[in-house]
């Protein structure tokens, strides 16, 4: 059975054991140390497991300008957004190219060598209202953007396995391992749902659709950094466990986590989680309404209209299944869509999330019409513990 080729041909590792690993341990001792942002350590992981194929390290100037211009790579491989290592300023001062750079974690751990390739000018003029849409700092991904440094670090980078557990290790599969599960389970055709909520029956509703068309269904959420208002990944993958348990069909659907951190891109973000789910060998894709937005910074479908302008099945080679706003309707007595209900909003059951939270601080469950009680109890633990 053949999977669907990863991005731009080749699935990247970049992960070092053994000896190999043992020698960059000692030699890392030796080195600078550049001490990576949440967000950047989690870059490096998705770049080294091969999510970010064909990413092999943190891109140079000619990617970073053709991907905030065109969405694509300086060789003309799709790509949406920049991934880049941009230190603090009196950091990058000390580093030259040519150098080879001790990468370590928030906390201080080893966790790689970067070889210094280029040095350059952080452009946040062209990056910013290019990939977000908006210069406003209130964007949480914006903000970060402009809390980095001025200056780009790139080159190819190799990681040491890690010494310490990651968080949901069982479920942490990089691309190659999932690729393994589909072909172990004969899947040729994966839908995947990213999320970075707990799936309530509207998300529900999406993934069993999309399950009716494929083979298999991955529920992929993610659990890299996201803006301190989320729900922490530890209680949805509580929230997501239990729903599997009760509501999924197990020989179907597969949970895995993706380590990457959001940056509330809306239409560009979809594209690139499309891409990376291309990486894990998933040949269908879920956007709903407003994909990866925050605030109203998107349109409602403009996530979906952004695929329009490529050579789907040359550029993306990913199927792209198109939802639009679901809910609860109460005189269909089912999820439906404005697509397939004729009734008006005043039927729906769609809390605002506002409410949502406020009943689950109050020790209440959500509508059942609206959220599992399994999940929902659950979420009410989490709330009354914040
Ligand atoms: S996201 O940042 O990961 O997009 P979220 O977890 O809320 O946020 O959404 C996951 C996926 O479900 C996205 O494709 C989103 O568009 C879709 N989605 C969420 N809620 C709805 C809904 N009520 N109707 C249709 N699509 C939805």
């Amino acid at each position: 059975m053949s999977l669907i080729a990863p991005h731009g041909g080749k699935l990247v590792d970049r992960i070092v054991t053994g000896d190999a690993a043992e020698k960059l341990r000692k030699e890392a001792a030796n080195l600078k140390t550049l001490t990576l942002s949440p967000r950047e350590a989690f870059d490096l992981e998705m770049i080294a497991i091969g999510a970010f194929s064909p990413l092999t390290g943190f891109m140079g100037e000619a990617d970073f300008k053709r991907v905030c211009t065109e969405m694509r790579l300086a060789n003309g491989t799709v790509w949406p957004i920049p991934v880049i290592l941009s230190p603090a300023d009196d950091v990058a001062m000390k580093i030259n190219v040519g150098d080879r750079v001790a990468l370590n974690d928030p906390s201080g751990r080893l966790l790689g060598i970067l070889t210094v390739t280029e040095k350059y000018k952080h452009d946040k003029e062209l990056e910013i209202p290019n990939v977000y849409k908006t210069s406003e700092d209130k964007h949480p991904g914006v903000k970060i953007v402009r809390e980095q440094g001025n200056w780009n670090i790139a080159g190819p980078i190799d990681v040491i396995t890690p010494t310490h557990e990651p968080e949901f290790s069982d479920y942490r599969l990089p691309p190659a391992r999932t690729r393994e599960a589909f072909a172990a389970k004969g899947w040729s055709t994966v839908a995947a749902f990213q999320t970075r909520n707990p799936i309530h029956r509207s998300h529900e509703y999406l993934t069993k659709c999309a399950l009716e068309m494929t083979d298999g269904l991955l529920i992929h959420p993610l659990v890299g950094e996201t803006k301190s208002d989320d729900i922490p990944a530890q209680t949805r993958m509580q929230c997501y466990q239990t729903l599997l348990n009760n509501y999924y069909n197990k020989d179907r659907t597969m949970l895995s986590v993706m380590p990457l951190a959001m940056r509330y891109a809306g239409p560009r973000e979809a594209l690139l989680h499309t891409l990376i789910r291309k990486n894990y060998g998933v040949t269908h894709f879920i956007v709903g309404r407003d994909h990866a937005g925050v605030g109203n910074y998107y349109g409602t479908y403009d996530a979906q209209k952004i695929f329009d302008q490529f050579d789907q099945p040359k550029d993306i080679g990913v199927t792209i299944l198109k939802f639009e706003h679901t809910a609860w309707c109460k005189k269909c007595e089912a999820v439906v869509s404005s697509k397939t209900c004729p009734h008006g909003p005043e039927d729906k059951v769609a809390p605002s999330g506002t409410k949502v939270r406020e009943m689950l601080k109050a020790g209440q469950r959500p509508p059942q019409e609206f959220s599992r009680p399994e999940v929902a109890d659950i979420l009410i633990k989490w709330a009354q513990s914040v």
